[in-house]
């Protein structure tokens, strides 16, 4: 954040104090005061502070730590060899995001940069071993420091504090500037960090899309053969079981498919998900006629989503065949609903010529029954047979988790 008004130091050093490392009086005070600044910065960073506000508070802490008027936050820019004041307090309107200084050995900032070392120059316009960077020059400052920002790997930049009035930097006040520019670059190296966590984050949940397009993609492509082979089977009881075997894949197929395009990579709705199902079923089951009743939304992990429509595949294809042998065009219903927040109800019914006397589905050794059994004991659902006057009624009750 730029700020026309230089900032007004909290600690002042009145001109003819004793210098800085004779600790007592105010000097103590600013010490102490240093030390609390730096230890504000410290709960700051670690608060996850965006790095523009980290970068901001920084300068402003510095600048108040060392009674100076200016400080600035340096960012390397490798490919223009300069320095660019990312943040700073002090600097007149349009220094902050815009102004740079050179990043060579002949710049301050740029020696700090290079070679890792703090800089401190108490007398820039007597300066020999650098020049004075145009920026300082034109805002009439006399003495500045410099020290190195570190980031993840490579250094970030350089920490830079600069005053215009008369007074020494010492090696204290050196050391507190390296402290807060520590800090600073443990936050940036932090920030850099989540955001290459983030990427990664992305880049997985993209694979993930990925994979579960493919899936959807491979099974579509087994069901379509399997329901070739079963138009080609030449046998009718071969032909079924091959139009069952396509139906059951095509209901894991359908699982996936939701998934390739949901945000969410693990749950899905069950209601639109027994939907299309369901819509598929019916044709398989032709000219009866499936009905879903489903009053409301229900989130569920995919995973046991796919074991509940396999089971409605079941039932609902067994109702299809054998409940309604005079009469083909009879209803199945499917009603799906919470019971409360811990179950999730299903029930397939029926109002055909029920199942055949003496036959339990429990202690059957069809695969179908075989199936629904396993399937349930899966979902830890429990599967019971409400008596009906009519027809068949399977309901499975089944834990949300
Ligand atoms: N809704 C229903 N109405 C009448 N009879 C049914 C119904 N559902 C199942 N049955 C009877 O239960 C039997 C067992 O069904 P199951 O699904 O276990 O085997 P299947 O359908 O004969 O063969 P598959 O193993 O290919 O599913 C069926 O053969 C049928 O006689
Ligand atoms: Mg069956």
């Amino acid at each position: 954040m730029a700020s026309s008004s230089p900032v007004k130091p909290v600690v002042e050093i009145a001109p003819g104090e004793p210098p800085n490392d004779d600790l007592s009086g105010r000097a103590l005070r600013l010490r102490i005061r240093q030390q609390e600044l730096l230890a504000e910065l410290g709960v700051f960073a670690l608060q996850g502070t965006n790095l523009v506000g980290m970068l901001d508070h920084t300068a402003r802490m510095t600048a108040e730590g060392l009674g100076a008027e200016y400080c600035k936050v340096l960012e390397f820019i490798p490919a223009e060899n300069r320095l660019l004041v990312r943040a700073g307090v002090g600097w007149d309107e349009g220094v902050v995001g815009k102004a740079s200084v050179g990043a060579d050995l002949a710049s301050p900032a740029g020696y700090a940069l290079r070679t890792g070392k703090p800089v401190i120059s108490n007398h820039l316009e007597n300066e020999k071993r650098f020049r004075t960077p145009e920026l300082l020059a034109e805002h009439g400052i006399h003495r500045a420091m410099n020290v190195i920002l570190q980031g993840d790997g490579s250094p970030f930049g350089v920490l830079e504090v600069d005053s215009k009035s008369e007074g020494e930097f010492n090696e204290h006040d050196v050391a507190f500037l390296q402290g807060a520019a520590n800090i600073l670059g443990m936050a940036i190296e932090q920030r850099q960090y989540q955001l290459k966590l983030q990427a990664a984050l992305d880049r997985h949940q993209v694979l993930l899309k990925e994979v579960n397009h493919r899936v959807k993609n491979s099974l579509q492509v087994v069901s379509s053969m399997l329901q070739l082979q079963s138009n080609n089977a030449g046998n009718p009881e071969l032909s079924e079981q091959l139009q069952e075997a396509s139906s059951r894949v095509n209901a894991v197929g359908r699982a996936y498919e939701r998934l390739a395009y949901n945000a969410d990579y693990e749950n899905i709705d069950l209601v639109d998900y027994l939907r299309e199902v369901i819509g598929d079923l019916d044709s398989a089951v032709a000219p009866c006629k499936v009905h879903l009743e489903a009053p409301e939304k229900i989130q569920f992990a995919a995973d046991r989503a796919i074991l509940v429509a396999l089971v409605i595949n079941e039932l609902v294809l067994n109702a299809g065949k054998y409940a309604y042998p005079g009469c083909p065009d009879g209803d199945i219903w499917v009603r799906v609903f919470r019971t409360d927040d811990k179950a999730v109800l299903v029930s397939v019914r029926d109002d055909g010529v029920g199942l055949p006397a003496g036959f339990d589905p429990s202690t059957s050794k069809r695969l179908g029954s075989r199936l629904v059994n396993a399937l349930s004991k899966q979902l830890g659902a429990e599967l019971t047979r409400p008596s009906v006057t009519r027809g068949t009624n399977f309901t499975l009750l089944v834990p949300l988790h």
